[in-house]
């Protein structure tokens, strides 16, 4: 509970919401969350009451962490909220670096948010992670009390940040202990007589989420899986990695061991969203000089006639005819041509595909405008991020920053952009991993938004477990993007329509300094805040 305190000439709204407050911790690169078994902090209570309130989310490299304001919306005499003087939600100020101090010195600037929700765009299919056996490992060393805080803190609507997405690897992926495959033996059986249960491993997830759905109260989950590799006996290198294709005697048997894994899981109580065409088939043809973990390699042409020949076919002939098949599920370098060749080469081959699934990782030299061309060509397909995480490349830190805003804020550049380029939706890659940023078979560390300490007492949330919040929790399957525009190039917006009528805006603070911003909506009038340097609002309102 905060009350806000009143400072004179300022007209405060003086507030308490039931959210449970970040408990920080400070680390040499920043501020994390930390849980326990006990403890751990929940974003609730941000529905606006009356027809002129505003709820404003607030999180910042300083501090705050999904902070809860209230005000009004008015057109006559707009009323201010500083956070900057608004001590009591910022919970711990860091030392300034010496560059925020130099940069600090300048004066405030002045920012103008124009939002008109009658011109709307694309409609929103959600957000979510993936339960990586890494993932899942992780969890299992948690006590079952910090296991559901994971859950909840991910999942549920109304206490954590609403994911509504999972996405599950189909066999092994790097974020394991080994590769590995459904039936690996016997060799050379295209029956595969040997895929008859869920592995272990599997079954452990299966059972995860069903306590996911459970703690978290939320029963819609997209779900979503992607292969890595084949058993080596389908590939031409008979290798996990290195350079590959599926042999040609094997495309049926790998269509039908895709089904094998949907009936499996639909058995055990998980009916699948949406399959992909398979996990970042350039890997297979030339990544595998820098990566190292499994593979299959496919290009465009081989990939349309196993697509429009034996995956497509055998799914839309299945009982699971309504999932969703996504591809390329690779960089958006590969965009638009992929497509294109797969199409020239079997006609009709990208009419099996209902999105187009893409990584990342090159994002910060492929422009969003990638994007475009796809959506134009090949209207009436979505498109999803399906993976994304920080601390991949040479020259970064291989493994978790502990308290980092800079991740934080790659994310956020990179939903800005592209929620202006028709994307739909964005599963970020692992839910969890360990401080090192593994257990990765490959070495392959990364970040994540919730990271297990060491000695697995207790969890710590990531600066870009809000960022992505700021975005996932207010934007539900069937929301809608509407028009907002920024006067200011470092004050980055997207605005939604809600599935309820609500709009929920964005706001990023990018610029080092405070800014001073009028946002100007076009039914409900002018709200006027002041936004610290480096942070992110949520400003919801009906
Ligand atoms: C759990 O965290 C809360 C909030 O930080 C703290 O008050 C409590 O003492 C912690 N419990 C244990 C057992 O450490
Ligand atoms: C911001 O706007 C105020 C008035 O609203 C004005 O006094 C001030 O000079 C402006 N600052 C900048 C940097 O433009
Ligand atoms: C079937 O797969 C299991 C491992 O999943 C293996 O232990 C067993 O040997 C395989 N059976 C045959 C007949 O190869
Ligand atoms: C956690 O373990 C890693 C090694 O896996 C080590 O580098 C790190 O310093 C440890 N963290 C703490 C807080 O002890």
């Amino acid at each position: 509970m905060r009350v806000y305190m009143a400072f004179a000439a300022l007209m405060l709204v003086v507030e308490t919401t039931q959210s449970m407050p970040c408990a920080p911790q400070e680390f040499t690169d920043g501020i994390v969350c930390v849980c326990n078994d006990t403890y751990c902090d929940t974003l609730e209570d941000v529905e606006p009451t009356g027809e002129n309130d505003f709820v404003a989310v607030s999180s910042s490299k300083s501090g705050m962490r999904f902070a809860v304001s209230k005000g009004e919306f008015t057109k006559v005499a707009p009323i201010s909220l500083d956070y900057d003087r608004n001590e009591p939600i910022v919970i711990l100020r860091p030392k300034r670096s010496f560059w925020d101090s130099i940069i600090g010195i300048f004066e405030s600037k002045n920012a103008t948010i124009k939002v008109d929700r009658s011109i709307t765009y694309q409609e929103i299919v959600g957000f979510g992670g993936a339960l990586t056996g890494s993932a899942s490992w992780n969890l299992d060393q948690l006590t079952p009390a910090l296991q559901n805080h994971v859950y909840r803190s991910f999942y549920s609507k109304d206490k954590g940040i609403a994911y509504n997405m999972l996405r599950l690897t189909i066999g092994g992926s790097d974020f394991d202990f080994e590769p590995w495959a459904y039936n690996e033996f016997p060799e050379n059986d295209a029956s595969l007589s040997n895929f008859t249960k869920l592995d272990p491993r599997d079954a452990r997830k299966v059972e995860q989420i069903k306590q996911l759905m459970e703690i978290s109260n939320n029963k819609n989950i997209k779900f979503y899986g992607t292969a890595w590799s084949p058993p080596k006996w389908m590939k031409t290198n008979n290798a996990w990695t290195g350079p590959s294709a599926l042999k040609l005697e094997y495309y049926q048997t790998w269509a039908d061991y895709h089904l094998k894994w949907l009936e499996l899981m639909d058995q055990a109580g998980l009916n699948m969203w949406g399959i992909s065409t398979g996990n970042e088939p350039i890997n297979g043809v030339i990544g595998f000089l820098i990566i190292k973990f499994l593979s299959l390699g496919w290009i465009p042409q081989t990939q349309a006639k196993w697509l429009a020949e034996n995956f497509g076919p055998t799914l839309r002939n299945s009982k699971y005819k309504n999932i969703l098949i996504m591809g390329p599920e690779d960089q958006r370098i590969v965009l638009p041509n992929w497509l294109d060749i797969m199409e020239s080469t079997v006609k009709g081959s990208t009419s099996y595909l209902d999105g187009i699934s893409l990584h990342w990782y090159w994002d910060f030299f492929i422009p969003a405008s990638f994007l475009d061309k796809s959506h134009d060509q090949f209207e009436g397909k979505i498109i999803i991020n399906t993976e994304s995480s920080a601390g991949s490349f040479p020259l970064q830190r291989h493994m978790p920053i502990l308290g980092d805003w800079g991740r934080a804020e790659q994310y956020l550049n990179d939903f800005m952009s592209d929620f202006q380029h028709h994307l739909n939706g964005w599963i970020d890659w692992n839910l969890i991993l360990d401080e090192q940023g593994g257990p990765n078979y490959v070495q392959n560390f990364v970040d994540a938004p919730i990271i297990r300490a060491n000695d697995s007492t207790l969890i710590y949330k990531q600066p870009l477990f809000y960022a992505i919040g700021h975005f996932s929790r207010f934007m539900q399957p069937g929301s809608v993007r509407v028009e907002a525009s920024s006067s200011e190039r470092n004050v980055k917006t997207a605005a939604f329509k809600q599935p309820d009528g609500s709009i929920a805006l964005v706001v990023h603070n990018r610029e080092y300094t405070t800014v001073n911003l009028e946002v100007e909506d076009s039914v409900r009038g002018t709200i006027k805040l002041s936004l610290p340097g480096k942070s992110i609002h949520t400003i919801i309102y009906k």
